[in-house]
Parts: C-alpha cells; structure tokens; sequence
C-alpha cells in the first residue's frame, strides 16, 4: 500500500454500475439537435471515452455533465444524486482544461493551490493536499516553477494535479492532450492514464482520436450525429463493432455487402465468385436478407497466386496488387480484385519476412480468411 492517501485504486477492479447516469439527456441550439435522447450509465472508477469526429456533440455531452449547458431534456446523476439542476461550481465535477490554462503568472504551487484557496481551506491543510499531488504527479522537485519554464508533458501534468486536488467525484478531460505534438502526447497518454489508474477517480474524456481513447479508457462510447452507436471495451468495439461506422471509424475494416441465401450462413455478394460463409446464423436470420459483413485488414491472408489456380475457394478471391505500404511492423497491400473493389490487407512483419518472394506490384495474390473473422454488421 502505498502511503500518498490518494492512491486508492489497487487491482483492476470498477466500484458499483449507474455511478454517473445521462437519462434521456437532448441538448437542442436552435432548431439543432446536438445531443438526442442520450443514455449512458458509468461506472465508479471508469475511465470512459467518448468517440466521435468533430462536431458529434461529445464537448456538449460533457459540458451538460460538468454544469457548463442546460440540457433541453434529461437528468444528470451522480453518485445517486441528481444533479441536474445544480450549477456548474457546487457539483463534485472537476473539467480539465489543456495546459495553457495554467497561471502564466503562478508557479506550480500556486497554480494547484489555488482551487483549494478559493474554498476557504486552512493553509497546513492547502500544503498538505499540494504535496500528494504533487508526488502522484511527480511534480515535487518543479514546485517552483513557472509554467513557462515546463514542457508541455509537464504542464499536462500539473493541470491534471490541478484537478486532482479537489478530489472531484468525477473528472472531465476534453481533448486532453490536442495541445501536443504526437510523441509527447502518446508519453503523456501513458503518464495521465497510470495517474488517473492509481487515483481511481471516475473520469470521462471527449476525444477524436481513436488511439487516444484505445489506450487509455476502459469502455468507450462512438458517438455520431448526437447519438451513441455503440458502447463497449476497446477490444469488443474493435473486435465486433455493430455498425459499419463503428468498424470503419476504430481502425481500418473490409464492408462487403450481400444477401443471405441460405440458413448455414451462405452470403452471395457481388465481390466474390463462391458465396462468403459466415458459419451458424441466429435464428432470427432470413433468407432474402441483405446484410454487410465486416473484416479488419490484419484478418485477411495473403500469398501469391498459384499460375494454374482458377477458382478460389470460399472466403477467398483473386486479385492484384496495387499499392504497397511499409509499415515496419507490417505491411499495408491494397488488393484489387476481379470485381474492381479493393481490399486492404495487413501482412505482419514475421509473415513478410517467411516469403519465399514478397507479393510486389502488378502481382497476382489469393486472400483469404475465415468464417471468424468476419463480423455481421447492423
Ligand atoms: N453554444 C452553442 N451554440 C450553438 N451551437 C453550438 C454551441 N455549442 C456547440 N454548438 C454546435 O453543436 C455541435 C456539436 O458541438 P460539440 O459538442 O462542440 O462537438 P464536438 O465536441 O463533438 O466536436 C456543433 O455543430 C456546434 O457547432
Ligand atoms: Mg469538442
């Protein structure tokens, strides 16, 4: 156990379900929409993403949590309270901004100080509660500093101690990291997600960047036009997404679309010569169905073609190849095929390098896959 009295979190266990509820929440401006009928239930000690593209509604969502915009419609609860109508500076909510809103004119000290000055507290209490975020930051030997005399990693880092210093029920990051350049952003993804582990403070971020919210949230939620489309771990979202914009907004994916022709699963689509074959289908599935099936380009393989090869076999085409793009831990092929649709297909680095002769340009390639990788979209 750790003596910084902060440190709470100790396994990866989450507290109780319903800890943060959006109930029916609408955020109208005008005659625009911008957050519709929303529900969303999280957990104590979550760390919870919300994903879209811009202007989804996700900054809304979260300014209707922290108390900043009035839902049109819906209820906000925290820790079984309702806090819907409680303004913005009396809810346990702390929002944090990007590190630029900092005190140019406080050192760190002050700068974390002075949310707790503000609320009255006795000064040997201020120290005390300044030190512990200051060590969970590991900020202690900058104490002094002024910001501008910070890289911007740090600066994160003390706007996070900022926060954490009034221990809010619920922490509110948007686009928490927009401000830096790639490499120090996925160093301090890494540094703010094991703080905020350790803390195990209830957070909710906005994000637009799906590496972003993969890294760091243990559920998150793609949004669209107001709307959640799907909630789950990174993995499920990635692994089965349900939609076709939740496949193709995390990572990269295949959309093919066809018609069900037959209860074993048997899917006739234009792209492939032989049906694709998706195995068992629920009893719910018809046949006459239309239906679009998912897979991620790292599902597929790929070799070159045998000259006498004809047909190919079930979940498999021919095609060629025309465009490669070194990735260093794989290969990126775009695969034309027969039909003219193209394929992506990643090929792992171990694979490339087992190849008698690497598929180049121009080549014939056989791709194939199995009946497990394909994911059935909504
Ligand atoms: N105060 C406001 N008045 C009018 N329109 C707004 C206001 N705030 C946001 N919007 C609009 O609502 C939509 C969603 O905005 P926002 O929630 O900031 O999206 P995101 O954070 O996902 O990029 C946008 O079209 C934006 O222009
Ligand atoms: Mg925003």
């Amino acid at each position: 156990m750790s003596a910084n009295p902060l440190i709470k979190k100790s396994n990866n266990a989450l507290g109780e379900d319903g800890f943060l509820q959006v109930q029916s929440v609408s955020k109208k401006f005008g005659s625009d929409t911008v957050v519709s009928d929303l529900n969303l239930s999280i957990r104590r000690q979550e760390f919870f993403a919300l994903l879209g593209s811009s202007g989804c509604g996700k900054s809304t969502l979260l300014r209707i949590m922290a108390g900043l915009e009035t839902p049109t419609q819906g209820r906000i609860l925290l820790d079984g309270q309702d806090i819907t109508d409680v303004p913005a500076h009396e809810r346990p909510v702390n929002m944090m901004f990007q590190s630029y809103a900092l005190f140019p004119h406080m050192n760190v000290t002050a700068n974390i100080a002075y949310g707790l000055k503000r609320e009255g507290r006795a000064k040997s209490e201020i120290t005390e509660r300044v030190a512990e975020v200051l060590d969970l930051v590991q900020m202690h030997s900058h104490a002094r500093h002024m910001p501008a005399q910070l890289s911007g990693g740090q600066q994160q880092r003390v706007a996070l101690a900022r926060s954490l210093v009034k221990q809010p029920k619920l922490l509110l990051l948007d686009e928490p990291m927009s401000a830096l350049d790639k490499q120090i952003r996925q160093k301090t993804q890494f540094e703010l997600g094991s703080i905020l582990y350790k803390v195990g403070v209830t957070c909710v971020m906005v994000t637009h960047d799906q590496e972003e919210a993969m890294t760091m949230a243990d559920r998150l939620a793609v949004m669209s036009e107001g709307r959640i489309v799907q909630i789950g771990s990174p993995e499920q979202v990635y692994e089965t997404p349900s939609t076709q914009f939740a496949a193709e907004f995390i990572g990269s994916t295949n959309v093919f679309a066809g018609v069900l022709s037959d209860r074993r699963g048997q899917v006739v689509c234009a792209d492939f010569e032989a049906p694709l074959d998706l195995g068992e289908m629920e009893q719910s599935a018809k046949i006459g169905q239309a239906l679009r099936v998912s897979v991620r380009p790292e599902r597929i393989r790929m070799q070159l073609a045998a000259p006498d090869i004809k047909a190919p076999p079930v979940n498999a085409a021919l095609g060629t190849v025309a465009q490669i793009g070194y990735m260093g831990s794989y290969t990126l092929f775009y695969v034309t095929l027969v039909s003219g649709r193209t394929l992506v297909v990643n090929v792992p680095r171990e694979v490339m390098m087992g190849f008698e002769r690497a598929p180049d340009y121009d080549d014939t390639v056989l791709v194939q896959w199995s009946s497990r990788s394909m994911v059935r979209l909504a």
